[in-house]
């Protein structure tokens, strides 16, 4: 029997919530706080939680109007447990743990990087997930591949400084743009296709991934005299961020065999990235629908869907609010 949910996603700078029914996304509204932040260049923790606790209540709202449910309607709650700041994990927790007591209703906490992981799935059937696959996950805070086998993930590579997602952000502001980066210099490799400007590659042994020595690389080659334009630099950045986790894609479906490609995360949007895995014909790759490659609490109540549809969790007690902000992929 499917269960309606609420969920909570604030592990950053997206106060998100969901309502579903089983697989199904009822409703999702999320508020960015991307305006607040960018005058500062980056999230600013502190403000980041005073304006989830400022907004969270108004959404949580708009999203059952939205869903035409009432609070007494929803079965369970799940929140964001980690990882993520602190301070924001704490307001969803906080305000999970109370409607799971006033409602009498079970509350759970769910592991963000995993729930990227299968949101290429949001609202289809548990059954049409593979049982194995190769995933990826490129978000703001990680680069990591592993191996999904049944229901277990194991991590094979992973970034050993920059995550490819701060790639985009640091080198963006090298460049002047403002923040979050990824998505400005994916819209300016889309518009100047000219540039022969290439930046190196990393090429680290087996599924290790690094970002650092790309980003000097440009940060270099930007302080130098030269004829390139901020422009040319952004793309062939964009080039070669992407073409890493590419190698790195197809290093992996080599060694494992395994025909089936999962990509989560924000920089799963990267238009580049689709593009060249829609493209190839060796495997079949399953991407997020835009709306739910960037944060959000869809992604967190379907994972809770599939882990309860399979007896794979237990709830929480709801005393206290512990968080886990450096939670890692197989916690
Ligand atoms: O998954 P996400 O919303 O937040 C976490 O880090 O958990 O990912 C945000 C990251 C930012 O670094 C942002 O610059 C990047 O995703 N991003 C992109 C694109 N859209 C967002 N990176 C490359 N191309 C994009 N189109």
């Amino acid at each position: 029997m499917s269960k309606i949910i609420l969920a909570i996603e604030t592990s950053c700078d997206d106060t998100s919530i969901a309502i579903l029914d089983g697989e199904d996304v009822l409703s999702l509204k999320t508020h960015s706080q991307i305006e607040e932040h960018q005058k500062f260049g980056g999230v600013i923790p502190e403000l980041a939680s005073r304006l989830h606790s400022k907004t969270i209540f108004a959404i949580i709202e708009l999203t059952l109007i939205d869903a035409n449910m009432k609070l007494t309607d929803l079965e369970a709650i799940a929140f964001t447990i980690g990882p993520g700041l602190v301070n924001t994990l704490q307001i969803g927790a906080i305000v999970a743990k109370t409607l799971s007591s006033l409602l009498k209703i079970p509350v759970y906490g769910i592991n963000h990087l995993e729930s990227h992981i299968y949101s290429p799935f949001i609202g289809e059937k548990f059954s049409s997930i593979p049982k194995e696959a190769i995933f990826l996950l490129v978000s703001g805070g990680n680069t990591i591949i592993g191996i999904k086998n049944g229901h277990d993930l194991s991590t094979i590579g992973e970034t050993r400084d920059d995550a490819v997602g701060e790639a985009f952000d640091k080198v963006a502001k090298i460049l002047g743009y403002s923040y979050p980066g990824g998505p400005i210099i994916d819209a300016i490799f889309q518009t100047n296709k000219k540039t022969s400007f290439r930046a190196p590659v990393s090429n680290l042994p087996e599924f290790d991934f690094s970002y650092s020595g790309l980003k000097s690389a440009i940060l270099k080659v930007y302080q130098e005299e030269n004829d390139w334009t901020k422009e040319d630099l952004a793309r062939g950045f964009q080039i070669a961020a992407i073409t890493q986790l590419l190698n790195k894609i197809k290093l992996a479906y080599k060694k494992y065999n395994l025909s089936n490609i999962f990509v989560g995360g924000g920089v799963s949007a990267n238009s580049l990235l689709r593009f060249k895995l829609e493209e190839n014909e060796d495997y079949r790759v399953f991407v997020p629908k835009l709306n739910y490659s960037l944060d959000n609490a869809a992604m967190i109540g379907y994972l809770l869907q599939y882990k309860l549809a399979f007896n794979l969790i237990k709830p929480l007690d709801n005393l206290g609010v512990d968080v886990k902000p450096k939670l890692k992929l197989n916690e």
